[in-house]
């Protein structure tokens, strides 16, 4: 089976780490924090360690402002919800995911906030003079996936958060499909906050992802229960990262987002990014060749995006093109409408969606090729 479908979750993962996060759990999996005998220490210890892992992965100060998620939903949740105050206006992006778009949505149609989406140009970019045309006197953040999940294509973020520090509007990113294949440093970039998911380019497991913050700006707690601290009290702790954390950890996937981590940073991000990139290339060049096969917004030299292509094969739909390629070809790719309603409508396959290809650390050239071999049969008939 040849496994092309890492922007939904990367597969398989890296050598290892699963059975070594197993192994770590059977020693330590006790709850963090919650006691003071000697294994909880070390369970507490070894998620410390991991926090302050993902501090340094992505260039943020101060470990204690690294809050673990279930995934990038649940962070750009705790996010939104932490940030924002009745009559605000919030802007993201027509590349946006429904794990930015819903919570804006819900928010706005509960008559909490007003919002607006910045448009992406022909090059799949959203310029720092579209989402700066949109600002308001009350905007308060504005929120943007990091890369596109349908297209690829790697947004401006310093440049934009650059201006917004200027009118004093922070930037909240969507980093599920950026972080480990492009390189962040959210105090050079200038974010305000980021959500990630262990799951993808990270290599670890499901069920973990979090929130990075820069000390600089506060998110007021949105769920509530128990840390371990201050138990006494009927108020939720207002210290960092537990402010943000209610109940017990996910221990196996912190232990496993850490051993993930320890992979793309010996492998190193530019790397990673670097292979992929040219396999991609590889993958876009021998489908442009294909008469009637679509790529959207896939032209130029690819090396400033990840590792997602988006095309459509003319008279096949695309959930057929899946299935004859799983069926007939064993290859697994995703089809349909990528949670990401806005870019299809102005991509113009909001009604069928396209087949997305995307490529991860394990992928090969001769699983392109093979791909490319089977889109040609399938658009030949
Ligand atoms: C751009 C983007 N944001 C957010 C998410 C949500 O990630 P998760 O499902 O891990 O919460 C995804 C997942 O596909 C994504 O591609």
């Amino acid at each position: 089976m040849i496994y092309l479908d890492n922007a939904a979750t990367t597969f398989p993962k890296a050598p290892g780490t699963l059975e070594r996060a197993v192994e770590l759990y059977r020693e330590l999996g006790v709850s963090p924090g919650r006691g003071n005998h000697d294994l909880a220490m070390r369970a507490s210890d070894a998620v410390e360690e991991v926090r302050a892992k993902v501090a340094t992965f992505f260039g943020a100060p101060d470990p204690t402002r690294v809050a673990f998620a279930a995934n990038a939903s649940d962070a750009l949740n705790t996010v939104l919800l932490g940030l924002v105050r009745p009559g605000d206006h919030v802007v993201a992006t027509r590349l946006d995911h429904n794990s930015v778009l819903r919570p804006l949505h819900h928010l706005a149609a509960t008559g909490v906030i007003a919002w607006d989406a910045a448009p992406f140009d022909d090059a799949g970019i959203v310029t720092a003079d579209a989402v700066e045309a949109l600002l308001r006197p009350n905007t308060r953040l504005v929120v943007m996936a990091h890369a596109s999940n349908v297209i690829g294509t790697v947004q401006p973020v310093a440049e934009i958060a650059r201006r917004c520090a200027a009118r004093g509007v922070p930037v909240v990113v969507d980093a599920a499909q950026s972080a480990g294949q492009v390189p962040i440093d959210m105090a050079a970039m200038g974010i305000g906050a980021l959500a990630f998911t262990g799951h993808k380019s990270l290599y670890g497991p499901s069920g973990i992802g979090g929130l990075v913050l820069m000390p600089s700006l506060d998110v007021e707690t949105s769920r509530f229960g128990g840390t371990g601290m201050d138990s006494a009290s009927l108020v939720h702790t207002r210290s960092y990262p537990l402010r943000l954390e209610a109940g017990t950890l996910n221990l196996l996937g912190v232990l496993g987002l850490g051993l993930g981590l320890d992979f793309v940073s010996l492998e190193g991000v530019e790397a990673i990014h670097a292979r992929e990139a040219a396999l991609l290339r590889r993958l876009r060049d021998g489908l442009v060749s294909i008469d009637g096969v679509t790529v959207y917004l896939a032209s130029g030299g690819l090396s400033d995006r990840v590792a997602v292509l988006a095309c459509n094969v003319a008279g096949v739909h695309p959930q057929d093109v899946g299935a004859i390629l799983d069926g007939d070809f064993e290859i697994a790719v995703r089809v349909g409408v990528h949670c990401a309603p806005l870019a299809h409508r102005d991509l113009g396959t909001i009604d069928r969606g396209a087949v997305r290809f995307s490529l991860g650390a394990f992928t090969t050239a001769a699983d392109i090729d093979a791909a490319i071999a089977a889109m040609r049969a399938i658009a030949t008939g």
